[in-house]
């Protein structure tokens, strides 16, 4: 039979846990900078809205439980966790992979972009970068639509800053961030479907003529400098 002292404690005990409140998830899902329907008619409001609220929301979600498992991440950010992929315990990796990479991307590509007539276009080093690497902000839109439209299934085009602080763009599978190989995303076209099949089903071509009318060339440009150091 329990004691009174028994009860007592039991009492403390559960009081205490009682006031301890849940520990809020290390990984939130950021704000559009924008309304939902800002970058019509290039990109609809539906698609924007389950863009954001839905799948990013996912993404956020399913690397909050991963990283729950492991406590040793505590603190890391979701840069960090990809930069050190190879080094994280097995069990965490394929989800920081994909569902870490699926934020990260998503977090950035919502900044790069602004309504249209918004965004200003490449200035300073980067205009300069582009000109070197690309002839020009044509060339550089052409060359990232043409990867784009060749990625097979889903997946990205990233242009990136690589470690000699040059240009790269290539393509990525799933949510392969680039910082996977060590480049600094500097913008993203994001063509899984859920990007665009609302409003262009399957002609992902069509959404790739939008997008440049909606890039955010003034984020990309203070990001350049930021990261070029
Ligand atoms: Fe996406």
């Amino acid at each position: 039979m329990l004691t009174r002292r028994a009860l007592l404690e039991m009492a403390a005990v559960s009081a205490a846990a009682a006031a301890v409140p849940p520990a809020d998830p290390p990984f939130t899902l950021p704000k559009l900078p924008y309304a939902y329907d800002a970058l019509e008619p290039y990109i609809d409001a539906q698609t924007m809205q389950i863009h954001h609220d839905k799948h990013h929301q996912a993404y956020v979600d399913n690397l909050n439980k991963a990283v729950a498992a492991a406590p040793e991440l505590a603190g890391m950010s979701v840069d960090d966790l990809l930069l050190r992929l190879d080094t994280l315990p097995a069990a965490v990796r394929t989800a920081v992979r994909n569902q870490g990479g699926g934020h990260a991307n998503h977090s950035l590509f919502w900044e790069t972009l602004a309504p249209a007539g918004k965004g200003g276009k490449p200035g300073g080093r980067l205009a300069s970068a582009i000109n070197q690497s690309f002839g020009g902000t044509d060339g550089l839109v052409t060359k990232m639509q043409s990867t784009a439209l060749a990625v097979f299934g889903s997946g990205w085009a990233w242009l990136s800053l690589d470690a000699a602080n040059r240009l790269s763009l290539d393509p990525a599978s799933n949510q392969d961030s680039p910082l996977l190989a060590a480049r600094r995303p500097l913008l993203g076209i994001d063509v899984w479907e859920h990007a665009y099949y609302l409003k262009y089903q399957n002609r992902r071509g069509d959404y790739l003529k939008a997008i440049p009318n909606v890039i955010n060339w003034d984020f990309v440009t203070a990001r350049f400098e930021k990261l070029a150091g």
